[in-house]
This record gives structure tokens, C-alpha cells and sequence, in this order.
């Protein structure tokens, strides 16, 4: 099984909209998922009890418990398990990056959320690991992204080459218990989060 952790400290950067699409991006691929939900919010385990299908499981944990979790989705079956963290708890945090076989830390391409991504890296070297940043909700115009590219790559850390675009139906899709690729199969967010699943895959091995 392998292991991706979400995170920023930075609320509301994308980590529960990563987490679940890629969590089904991967269930439309034949893999078992489970998704672990660190967050007290329990935003990911929401989403689970107001879909209508089963799958992908979603399992509220306590950081603490996140070694046992990960065995028993292991010893469940589970292909890929994805933790999404709180961006207020750095022993979550840290949990999760220290059982990841992949970082991502979703991040927006504005001056805010760039700067509170020091945060996030000091969490991700004190565990000697290495994260790869998703930019996410790029406007459809402009140079953010770009900006974004060259800022991030000042703190050493590298940026995946698929990006999410600030879209309604990574939203809407997620209100109704579902994601982009669900709700609207051909769109254009539904072909990103495609894209980066691949590109997650090559990164894992899988
Ligand atoms: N690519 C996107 N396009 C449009 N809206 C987005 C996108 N990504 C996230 N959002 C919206 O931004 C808000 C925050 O996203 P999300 O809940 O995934 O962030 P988070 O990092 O999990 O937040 P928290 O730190 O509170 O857990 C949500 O309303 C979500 O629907
Ligand atoms: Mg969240």
C-alpha cells in the first residue's frame, strides 16, 4: 500500500479537495482507496457519509492512532491511502508526513498563502522528508501561477507540472457528496485531476 499525506498549514489551501479527488481518481482507476481524516472538522469524513456510494472509504483518526490506521487499511486491502490533515495541528501533521510515501502540500498562487507555506516546509524537514507543491485554484488568466513556480522553488521545493484550476465543479461537486470527475465526467477540472492522478502515479511507482 502506499501512502500520500496532504498538507498546509495554511487553512483552506485545498488539502480536503486534493485528498477526496484524488481519493476517487484512483477508485475510477480499480484501486482500493481508503481516506484518513485527521481533522477534527472532519470535513473528508462529511463528504464520505453524504455520498451514496460506499466507496472510497473514509476513516476519522487521532493522530496518535495513524500507524494502527494505516495497518488496518493495509490489512484491509487497500492499494492507496490518503491522510488529510487540519491546518492548526502540527502533530497531525507531522504524523501523517512521517507515514507518507508522498507529500503533496496543495498551495494558491497568491502572496498569502506563498508566504505561509514556510510554515508547512519547517514540518516537512523536521521530519527529513520532501514535499512537491500543488498549486491549486489557478485563475484561468494571468501570471499567479508562474509567479507562484518561481517563489516556491526559492524555498527548494519542488512543484508538480499539473496544477488545478479554480473551477466551480471541484466546488459543487464535493456539496453533493461527489467529485469533478463524477459530477461532470468530461469537464475540465475532471481532465485535471485525471492528469495529476497520473502524474501521482508515476511518482509513487504505481
Ligand atoms: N481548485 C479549486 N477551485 C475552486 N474552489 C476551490 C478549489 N480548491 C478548493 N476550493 C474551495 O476552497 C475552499 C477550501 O478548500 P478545502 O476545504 O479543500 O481546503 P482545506 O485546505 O481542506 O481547508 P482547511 O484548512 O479548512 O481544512 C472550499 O470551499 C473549496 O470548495
Ligand atoms: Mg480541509
Amino acid at each position: 500500500m502506499k501512502t500520500i499525506a496532504i498538507v498546509s498549514r495554511k487553512g483552506g489551501a485545498g488539502k480536503t479537495t486534493l485528498t477526496l479527488h484524488l481519493a476517487v481518481a484512483a477508485q475510477i482507476k480499480g484501486k482500493e482507496v481508503a481516506i484518513i481524516d485527521l481533522d477534527p472538522q472532519a470535513s473528508a469524513a462529511g463528504w464520505g457519509d453524504s455520498r451514496t456510494q460506499e466507496t472510497p472509504v473514509v476513516v476519522s483518526a487521532q493522530a496518535a492512532r495513524l500507524p494502527k490506521v494505516l495497518q488496518t487499511a493495509k490489512g484491509a486491502g487497500a492499494d492507496l491511502a490518503i491522510i488529510d490533515t487540519a491546518p492548526h495541528s502540527e502533530t497531525a501533521a507531522l504524523a501523517a508526513i512521517r507515514g507518507a510515501d508522498l507529500i503533496l502540500i496543495p498551495c494558491r498562487p497568491a502572496i498569502l498563502d506563498l508566504r505561509a507555506i514556510s510554515d508547512t516546509i519547517d514540518l516537512v524537514n523536521l521530519a527529513k522528508k520532501t514535499a512537491t507543491v500543488v498549486l491549486n485554484a489557478v485563475p484561468p488568466r494571468g501570471s499567479l501561477a508562474d509567479e507562484a513556480i518561481e517563489a516556491i522553488s526559492s524555498y527548494g521545493l519542488d512543484v508538480a507540472p499539473l496544477r488545478l484550476g479554480h473551477r466551480a465543479a471541484f466546488v459543487h461537486s464535493l456539496t453533493v457528496g461527489q467529485t469533478a470527475q463524477e459530477y461532470e465526467s468530461t469537464g475540465k477540472a475532471a481532465e485535471e485531476i485525471q492528469q495529476l492522478y497520473k502524474w501521482v502515479c508515476r511518482q509513487l511507482k504505481m
